[in-house]
C-alpha cells in the first residue's frame, strides 16, 4: 500500500479530498502522517478526526535559536523519514523547501499549485489569475501538480488541468470552481503512484 505523508500549513481541503477517496476506496494508498508547521492549521484536526499521526513542526523554535532554514529542513526530513513516506504530497505547504529536505526523497515530493507551469508562481496564484482573467490577458488558467524542486512552483509536471475563464465569475465562484477541481486533480495525482503498489 502507498504510504503517503501530506504536509499543509492551511484548512487541508486538499487533505480531506485525499482522506475521503482512500475512506471510498477510490484511492489504494494510506496517510501515515500530517505534518503542519502551523499549529493552527484545520488540516491537523481533519486528521485526528480520522485518525491519522499528526506531527507540528514549526520554524519559529530554529528561527528563535539563529538555526539555518536549512536545519530547520533537515530535521524536518528526519522526522518525515521516520513514517517511510513513499511519496509526500505538499498540500498547501506554505514553506519552501531547500535540498536539505528535497534530497532526502529525490522524485518522491509532489506539489500542488493552482496555476498552470510557468504561470503565477508563488502565493495567491488563483487571485492573481482571477484579475489577469477579468482583464482579458489570459483566456484560460489551470492547476498542476508537480514534483517539487527548490525552485518555487516549478518541477516537472506529474499532471495538470486546463480551467476557462468563465468572464461573469466572480472571485469566490472562480475559487470554488478552482478548489473543487484541485481536490479531484490531488486525488488523481497519487493515483499514478499507487500502481506499483498495489499489493
Ligand atoms: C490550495 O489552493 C493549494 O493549491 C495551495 O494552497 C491551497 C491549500 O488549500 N498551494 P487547503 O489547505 O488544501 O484547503
Amino acid at each position: 500500500m502507498l504510504r503517503l505523508v501530506v504536509m499543509i500549513s492551511g484548512s487541508g481541503s486538499n487533505l480531506q479530498a485525499i482522506i475521503d477517496a482512500i475512506e471510498k476506496k477510490h484511492l489504494k494508498a494510506k496517510i501515515v502522517a500530517v505534518v503542519s508547521n502551523r499549529r493552527k492549521a484545520y488540516g491537523l484536526e481533519r486528521a485526528q478526526k480520522h485518525g491519522i499521526d499528526s506531527v507540528y513542526f514549526p520554524l519559529k523554535p530554529y528561527k528563535d535559536e539563529g538555526k539555518s532554514r536549512e536545519e530547520y529542513d533537515a530535521d524536518l526530513a528526519q522526522a518525515v523519514e521516520l513514517y517511510r513516506p513513499d511519496l509526500i504530497v505538499l498540500a498547501g505547504w506554505m514553506h519552501i523547501l531547500s535540498p536539505a529536505f528535497l534530497d532526502k526523497f529525490p522524485k518522491q515530493v509532489i506539489n500542488l499549485h493552482p496555476a498552470l507551469p510557468g504561470e503565477f508562481d508563488g502565493t495567491n496564484a488563483i487571485e492573481r489569475a482571477f484579475i489577469a482573467g477579468q482583464e482579458g490577458t489570459i483566456k484560460y488558467t489551470g492547476i498542476m501538480v508537480h514534483y517539487a524542486i527548490p525552485e518555487v512552483d516549478a518541477g516537472d509536471v506529474v499532471i495538470q488541468a486546463h480551467i476557462p475563464i468563465l468572464p461573469k465569475e466572480t472571485l469566490d465562484q472562480f475559487k470554488n470552481r478552482m478548489h473543487r477541481i484541485e481536490h479531484r486533480l490531488i486525488v488523481q495525482a497519487i493515483a499514478l503512484f499507487t500502481e506499483p503498489y498495489l499489493t
